[in-house]
């Protein structure tokens, strides 16, 4: 392989796109498969907008897979509805034609197979919930020892989570919400983690500034696409969660990490949520970043 091998599954909210377009800008990365997890997202346009994205920087060679599994949980409707908008965005429009391929098999079959195939191991970046990882770990168990280690998106260890909902107590991150089951299915295995946890995306959020800097150099298309999917939400809280989590793929040196002991916690009014606790499950959580260098990083990978 040309790269350090790396498999993605994102589940098609705004920033799981820009986390792709991000992913696929960095060199020393050798993508092997993007597979699309049903979570915040609706399947179709959020299928859609990756095949059109993987056109726009003439990669129709990676292969989508559309994952079947089920959370939970499911996430609000309205953070589900920005896929659609996404689909229609003129940057990835220009077509009537889609030439990336959308594999036959299920996403998670997909990743079973691919983990399985492939003769070095991978890197999991995961910016959506760990259903579709879990699911390929029931299909083929050996494949853990194909995983090289997984950079999650997930969890709040130390703040309180983002979950808002009737009976809930709001310590959960949701892409560990939507399933918590999934989540300690992971735990369980033996599996190098990586968190981003809201503990250090709280502090980088989407400001005006900086989707203003994208629009001004709207010219290159990546910065046109992330100018258009940030201006729809910028005026909500909004925090480089799966951006931030790609980053850290392609400049390590951005950021320090931290050893923490977890639980994740699956019932009653906590359920999803991220537990430190001494003798808890081992992982790795992104502690600090450089968040100027990150935001240039940012500006200056998409000016293409
Ligand atoms: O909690 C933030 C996470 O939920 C992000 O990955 C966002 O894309 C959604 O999946
Ligand atoms: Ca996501």
């Amino acid at each position: 392989m040309s790269g350090q091998p790396v498999l993605m599954d994102q589940d098609g909210g705004g920033d799981d796109f820009l986390a792709a377009a991000l992913l696929l800008t960095m060199d020393h990365v050798e993508t092997i498969g993007i597979v699309v997890t049903p979570g915040d997202c609706y399947i179709e346009p959020a299928v859609s907008v990756t095949r059109k994205l993987l056109d726009l920087m003439d990669r129709p060679d990676i292969p989508v897979a559309k994952s079947t599994v089920r959370g939970l949980n499911p996430f609000p409707g309205a953070w589900r509805s920005l896929s659609f908008a996404v689909d229609h965005l003129p940057v990835l429009n220009d077509s009537d034609t889609i030439r990336t391929p959308l594999v036959p098999e299920s996403g998670q079959a997909f990743m079973a197979r691919v983990l399985r195939e492939a003769p070095e191991p991978v890197t999991v970046l995961e910016t959506g919930p760990l259903t579709t990882v879990a699911a390929a770990l029931e299909i083929a168990p050996d494949i853990e020892g194909k995983i090289k280690e997984i950079v999650w998106m997930g969890g709040a260890l130390n703040v309180p989570g983002n979950v808002a909902e009737p009976g809930h107590d709001g310590s959960a991150e949701w892409n560990v919400y939507w399933d918590p089951f999934a989540a300690r299915r992971i735990w369980e295995t033996s599996i190098p983690i990586v968190l981003c946890p809201l503990d250090i995306t709280n502090r980088v959020p989407v400001t005006t500034e900086l989707v203003r800097q994208l629009g001004r150099q709207r010219r290159y298309p990546l910065s046109d696409f992330a100018a258009h999917c940030y201006a729809m939400v910028v005026k909500e809280s909004y925090f480089f969660w799966d951006v931030l989590t790609a980053a850290y793929v392609g400049r390590p040196d951005l950021f320090t990490l931290r050893e923490w002991e977890t639980v994740i916690v699956t019932e009653g009014p906590g359920q999803g949520r991220t537990r430190v606790e001494p003798g808890g499950r081992k992982i790795m959580a992104m502690d600090q970043v450089d968040i100027e260098a990150f935001y240039a990083y940012i500006l200056e990978q998409w000016a293409r």
